[in-house]
């Protein structure tokens, strides 16, 4: 049985809520003149603002009570010290330590001369490829690399990428393909030519079964133009199976290397960042690195209630475990960071959407929301009605820039509607003759003010998101870094494949798959 639903910091939240329940975030900032500034942190160039929520001084205690209780401090410390926290998988989880700076680290064997290693690895390349250095085999420059992976091979370079396309050099242009559809690789080869495209196939396994389908696509595609030999001047892998990616055809030397003390979606920082470095050059990804780097310190060094990362966690365990929130929306203001909500959905509902605790027990209480969003003001004309004034309590994350790289005038407009939103989320609008066009008001947002769409603040907000889902985790006792759920998925399909393509019984399949693969073959 697990403990926590039992335990003196839950059940003080249960009876706080009880007492909270009448008051409306309105009622709350008319009765503290001083909650704008309170509730707002600033760190790692990030202003949290935090004030727009369904919670007093007393909530911020009794939930810090709660993560103290928990020992996020201490699970915070057992991860950077490198101790086997995905304990299902006896591994370290370190990701932390890719973008650390200097070592000796972890302090229980020091991974830094690898790290720094393939750090200079990576910069090397890039900087080949983007001065012309490195060339097809043709002789031709490289002006497209498309990269092959999915889930954490895929989104966390997409999404950064794309963030910083202002700062992305005209050459090499970025492509990315993830979808076993050979539809999504098809749309993306029609328009290169193979004498001037690089692929980069990143898979930590080196066994995902839509990453290897779309390698082998992409080398026939590059063998039928080039001929047998030209893959070594057009393929490089990111895997942590080095053996697998040889055998596929990559030499050793192309291979950058993964460690199993770092999962998918926490990889984006590693070599599976090298479209980043591509794009944007070593030196912005350096600064990228910075950026998280500064808000790890700040997540092992700030108090639980001025600690960012920790109130992001512990918000989201009050609306999803107190007040019934079944979802949290993200909602950048950037058309630039579009990819964000697509990302976070990896990092956080494959990291905590779990219901069997640390120690082996069904959890009796909710875990990971679903994590859904889009970019304003695109989100405003297509679900913020159902925010304003459907029957759900959905906590938003607003995402909004001091400095934008679009003109002056559009920058304020982004950021009018961005403001104007979270104010009427909170604030509602009265209407008593026409209930129709009433307004609720009362629905929570958090406000993250970033100085701009830059590589710096982009790392920042990055491991915020990280370390909020791994506060969230020590909060439910649940491990953050398996994938278990996943994996049955990837077995069942392979599985399945041949009774698709050869036929035959499948006895061991439900009714309701037999019957529709029944029906797939009857045409
Ligand atoms: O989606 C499941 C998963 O295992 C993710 O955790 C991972 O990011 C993705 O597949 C890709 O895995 P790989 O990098 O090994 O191809």
């Amino acid at each position: 049985m697990p403990q926590l639903t039992r335990s003196p910091a839950w059940q003080a939240l249960a009876a706080h809520r009880g007492a909270l329940a009448s008051a409306t975030i309105r009622d709350l900032f008319a009765h503290d003149v001083d909650r704008a500034r309170r509730f707002c942190v600033e760190a790692a160039g990030l202003c949290f603002d935090y004030s727009k929520h369904r919670l007093t001084d007393e909530t911020l205690r009794l939930l810090v009570a709660l993560a103290e209780q928990a020992d996020v401090g201490g699970w915070t410390r057992r991860m950077f010290a490198g101790e086997a926290i995905n304990s299902s998988e006896g591994r370290a989880v370190l990701h932390v330590a890719l973008r650390a700076g200097a070592g000796p680290f972890p302090a229980g064997g020091d991974v830094m001369p690898e790290v720094s290693g393939t750090l200079a690895r990576m910069r090397a390349f890039a900087d080949a490829v983007r001065s012309g250095d490195w060339r097809g085999a043709t002789g031709e420059l490289i002006s497209d690399v498309v990269n092959i992976g999915i889930g954490g091979s895929d989104l966390g370079p997409r999404m950064v990428t794309r963030a910083l396309r202002a700062y992305c050099a005209p050459r090499p242009r970025l492509h990315f393909v993830s979808n076993a559809d050979p539809a999504d690789l098809a749309a993306v080869l029609a328009a290169l030519d193979p004498a001037h495209t690089l692929f980069i196939v990143t898979s930590k396994t080196f066994t995902t079964a839509e990453t290897l389908s779309n390698a082998e696509r992409a080398r026939a595609w590059n063998r039928d133009a080039l001929g047998e030999r030209a893959a070594a001047r057009h393929f490089v892998a990111v895997s942590a199976n080095v053996p697998a990616a040889t055998a596929f055809g990559i030499s050793a030397d192309a291979v950058f290397p993964m460690w199993d003390w770092v999962g998918g979606r926490y990889s984006l920082w590693s070599a599976v960042g090298l479209p980043i470095v591509l794009a944007v050059g070593f030196e912005r990804f350096a600064e990228f690195l910075a950026g998280a780097r500064a808000m790890d310190e700040h997540f092992r060094e700030a108090p639980a209630h001025r600690n960012i990362p920790i109130l992001m966690g512990l918000l989201g365990v009050w609306y999803t475990n107190f007040w019934g929130a079944q979802s949290h929306c993200v909602l950048p203001y950037a058309e630039d960071l579009r990819d964000l909500p697509a990302y976070l959905q990896q990092l956080e509902m494959e990291s905590n959407g779990k219901r069997i605790d640390r120690d082996g027990n069904p959890v009796d209480y909710a875990t990971a929301p679903v994590i859904w969003g889009a970019a304003g003001t695109n989100s405003q004309h297509s679900f913020h009605q159902l925010l304003h004034q459907g029957t759900l309590l959905v906590p938003s994350d607003f995402v909004l820039f001091r400095r934008g790289a679009e003109p002056a005038a559009a920058h304020a407009m982004l950021t009018a509607n961005g403001l104007a939103q979270s104010a009427a989320l909170m604030a509602g609008k009265d209407d008593p003759a026409a209930p129709h066009r009433a307004l609720p008001g009362n629905q929570p947002s958090s406000t993250f003010l970033l100085p701009a769409l830059d590589p710096r603040a982009l790392g920042a907000l990055i491991a915020a998101y990280e370390h909020k889902v791994f506060a969230q985790g020590v909060v439910w006792n649940i491990n953050s870094f398996d994938q278990w759920g996943v994996e049955h998925g990837k077995v069942l399909a392979r599985n399945l494949l041949p009774r698709i393509l050869q036929g035959g019984e499948a006895h061991e399949l439900d009714a309701s798959t037999r019957a529709l693969l029944a029906r797939l073959r009857a045409g």
